[in-house]
């Protein structure tokens, strides 16, 4: 096995490291024994340099803009496959093989996707204004209470029930948080409509409502709506050990409850530096105004005294146009084509803020990029999905992803409970 020497000047002492051979990308040298052997730390503070687990969930290529789900291209698995498939297959690591299996899958989340009474009354206890996000980091929380016997998720079988039952659910509270926050009855899932469709049903219908049309005649939920949807969730299941999946993977290490781990995850998740950032885009680019005002505005962003950043720029990974921003880009267009209208003011600023960062030497030379949350909330705008729901959206996205991730680290023979170390600089 190939090592790496480190020689500590001070002591002139020598210790060979192995290194971890990879599939892709960069390989790691093994410092698990670092401490034991040479008595000092390795000092890493947000772990840019370090690779806390091996995993075969899914692959980025910083430098080329690529992403991977279990060796499948993401731009393959928007155009092929529905959110539903690319679930089973991060949970259970296969694709279905058929029209006959994607739609068992589907049909099973169909049915699980209802809501214990007891957990209904969560959301009608919050009030109106309660961000969703800490409505879902909750009612996830509570769901562990409902469904205690998740415990082995070694044995196949529980962990498959916990992970299509949360998945199911997920999109039906992020339903319920938003029908709560405008004062509008509940509306309960339809299984005759699909995974996705369900959704926007959900966020959508009137009690009385059982047509696909509306009062006016028009189509309640159009197969364009659905699939641009779908798209979204699929270009948002995983990517590898993001700041909130670190945080379920390190709750789940201490043996909690798996729902316990998710709904951490949540809320690690809703910071703007992370899955918040899609609804701070939205709120940027209408501060911004006009296109007339970009050039200004970049200017600040430039300003080191000055702590603004371009929310939906920069990743601690990509280095390169991140690839799902890329699929959304060409999706806005496309979608706006076939008549879901883009709110082309707001299109106009980004285009512009793009094109001036892009050829900008401060952006150039920190390799910052849209990443996904740059175009995602225009899209979902044009949707009519409300602002505050952008980054529930994105949790019912990466759902599979922590679920994946999750039960990897569990079932790792070597996974220990989370434990960094310090550099101790006080008294
Ligand atoms: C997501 O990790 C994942 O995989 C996350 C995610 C996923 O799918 O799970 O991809 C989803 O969270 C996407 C990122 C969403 N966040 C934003 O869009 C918020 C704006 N972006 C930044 O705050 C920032 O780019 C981060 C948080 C995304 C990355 O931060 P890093 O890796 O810690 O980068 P850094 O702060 O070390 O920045 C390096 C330099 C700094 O300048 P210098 O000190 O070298 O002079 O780049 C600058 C930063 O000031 N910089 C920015 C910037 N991002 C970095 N300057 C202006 N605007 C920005 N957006």
């Amino acid at each position: 096995m190939a090592t790496v020497t480190l020689i500590n000047n001070e002591t002139n002492q020598k210790f060979d490291f192995d290194i971890i051979e990879c599939t892709r990308g960069p390989k790691a040298v093994n410092f698990s024994k670092l401490f034991e052997t040479t008595g000092i730390f390795s000092y890493d503070p947000g772990y840019g340099s370090t690779a806390g687990c091996e995993s075969t969930i899914s692959y980025i290529d910083g430098k080329k803009g690529e992403l991977l789900y279990k060796g499948h291209k993401i731009e393959d698995l928007v155009k092929k496959y529905k959110f539903s498939d690319v679930c089973k297959l991060l949970i259970s690591s296969e694709l279905p093989s058929n029209e006959q299996e994607s739609l068992a899958f589907d049909l099973e989340l169909r049915h699980r996707s209802f809501l214990h009474e007891g957990l209904i009354n969560l959301f009608s206890a919050l009030p109106d204004g309660a961000h969703p996000m800490a409505t879902l980091s909750s009612a996830v929380s509570v769901l562990s209470t409902l469904y205690y016997d998740h415990k082995d998720m070694e044995d196949e079988d529980d962990y498959q029930t916990m992970a299509r039952r949360i998945i199911a659910k997920i999109p039906t509270m992020v339903a319920f948080c938003y029908r709560n926050a405008v004062g509008a009855p509940f509306i309960y899932p339809d299984v005759k409509r699909s995974y996705v469709e369900n959704f926007l049903y959900m966020l959508r219908a009137y009690p009385h409502q059982r047509l696909k049309q509306t009062l006016n005649g028009e189509e309640e939920i159009t197969p364009l709506e659905v699939e641009a949807l779908d798209k979204i969730f699929t270009l948002h299941a995983d990517h590898g050990q993001n700041a909130s999946t670190t945080t379920v993977r390190n709750v789940a290490s201490t043996g909690v409850h798996p729902y316990a781990a998710i709904s951490a995850g949540i809320s690690a998740l809703w910071g703007p530096a992370h899955g918040g950032a899609n609804e701070k885009v939205l709120k940027q680019l209408n501060e911004i105004g006009d296109v007339k005002n970009v050039d200004k505005f970049i200017e600040r962003v430039k300003d080191k005294n000055d702590p603004f950043r371009l929310m939906g720029f920069g990743h601690r990974v990509y280095k390169n146009y991140d690839p799902r921003a890329r699929v959304l880009k060409s999706l806005k267009d496309e979608l706006d084509k076939k008549g879901i209208k883009m709110d082309t003011h707001l299109s106009e600023i980004a285009q512009k803020v793009e094109e001036v960062a892009l050829s900008d030497d401060y952006f150039i030379q920190r390799n910052l990029y849209p990443n996904v949350d740059f175009y995602s909330g225009i899209i979902l705008s044009a949707l009519k999905i409300p602002t505050h729901l952008f980054t529930p959206i994105f949790v019912i996205g990466r759902m599979p992803g922590w679920c994946a991730q999750l039960l990897e680290h569990i079932k790792n023979p070597h996974a220990r409970i989370t434990r960094p170390r310090q550099v101790y600089i006080g008294k």
